[in-house]
């Protein structure tokens, strides 16, 4: 997608080397940072530190970080190291650790001296394949915006509310809850977006009015609380969110308070989607809100802000009482039955067990 007019992915293959390029998303929307990764331990780290985040490009660092390891040591030991470390970086999101099974399972019949290269290749594919993924989510999500635009009285504008970063930042490209906006705009049709700013890491106020931005797309940045109100009085045509990991009965783990505003659309028969690519359904869970792991973080995110002070420099602020005690779960569990339906590369879904058969066998699982 575009910075400053020019078309760059979230993570880029530096030509000639075995490195890549990401934008450390820490000190976005200031700065605009790329860091070169080329270890184990530098794509590892910027998992951990969120350099890099959102499900799917967090999958795509995972797999480029297991073919570094493969240069360091690729003997069985190594691949065994090399996955544990991966996937101790992140919790929640199981595109970590589905890339990760993914290119394992090429490397494990060959020679260690093949290694190397089999596992570059791979994680070349992953990045290629997640393009086409969500180009084809943000095709079928856009049918389904013109559909609601269609039955909104008065046309206008289609007014979109989403949480969180589900943009091409939090992926290869174009993004999951996003794609559909930037082709629906592309294709002429009138969006503006309700950009919840997602407290405490921001990633809706840093992330997403960025990506927007970069693209003109009209948004308008609200508080968290403030969702509520505007479903309340109309404001909001639909609400589209992307996921962390989706159970096989269809609850949704993405970014806390994104179950706050499943339940007001529920309330208000505003329909709510949700977009992701198949690899972040676990199959293995059957129930998402008793079995999805939760990411407990740190409670100075939610004690401190980050931002940018007068003179320009970016500063940490404390804003409650020194030494208050704070929780921070970075992910809830949205119930299925809140979810209008799931956009995926396969198209729509609805999340009551036939459907979720559907889209197991459309996945070739
Ligand atoms: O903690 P993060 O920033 O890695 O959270 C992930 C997310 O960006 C969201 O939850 C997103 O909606 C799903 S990833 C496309």
């Amino acid at each position: 997608m575009k910075i400053e007019g020019q078309h760059r992915r979230a993570i880029e293959e530096i030509s000639g080397k075995r490195a890549v390029r990401i934008i450390d998303q820490t000190v976005l929307p200031h700065q605009l940072t790329w860091l070169t990764l080329k270890t184990l331990a530098e794509a590892a780290h910027a998992i951990t530190v969120m350099q890099v985040r959102g499900a799917p490009l967090i999958g795509a660092t995972a797999a480029y970080g297991y073919a570094f390891a493969m240069k360091e040591d690729p003997s069985d030991a190594g691949l065994e190291s090399a996955y544990q470390t991966l996937f101790a970086t992140r919790p929640t999101a199981v595109n970590l650790r589905w890339a990760l099974d993914r290119v394992r399972a090429v490397l494990q019949g060959l020679e260690p001296h093949l290694r190397a290269d089999a596992a570059w290749h791979e994680a070349g594919q992953i990045g290629e394949e997640d393009v086409k993924t969500n180009a084809a989510i943000g095709g079928h999500g856009q049918r389904v915006f013109r559909e609601v635009f269609a039955d909104k009285q008065g046309g206008g504008v289609l007014n979109v509310l989403t949480h969180c970063n589900a943009g091409w930042i939090a992926c290869v490209d174009w993004g999951t809850a996003i794609a559909p906006i930037y082709q629906a705009h592309d294709g002429g049709m009138k969006v503006h977006v309700w950009v919840s700013e997602t407290r405490p890491r921001g990633q809706g106020a840093s992330l997403t009015a960025w990506e927007l931005k970069q693209h003109g797309i009209p948004h308008t940045l609200i508080v968290d609380n403030e969702a509520g109100h505007l479903v309340q009085r109309g404001m909001v045509d639909l609400c589209i969110v992307g996921a962390d990991r989706v159970a096989a009965n269809g609850d949704v783990a993405n970014k806390i308070g994104t179950y706050l505003k499943a339940l007001v659309c529920k309330t208000h028969h505003v329909p709510f989607y949700v977009a992701l690519p198949t690899s972040t359904i676990d199959w293995t869970i059957r129930n998402g809100i008793k079995d999805i792991p939760i990411e407990q973080r740190s409670a100075r995110e939610v004690t401190h802000v980050t931002g940018l002070n007068a003179k320009g420099r970016r500063e940490e602020v404390l804003i409650c009482p020194e030494g208050t005690e704070a929780r921070n779960d970075g992910f809830d569990v949205t119930p299925g039955r809140l979810v209008t339906e799931l956009i995926t590369e396969y198209g729509t879904f609805s999340t009551n067990a036939t459907d979720m058969r559907r889209l197991r066998l459309a996945a070739g699982l």
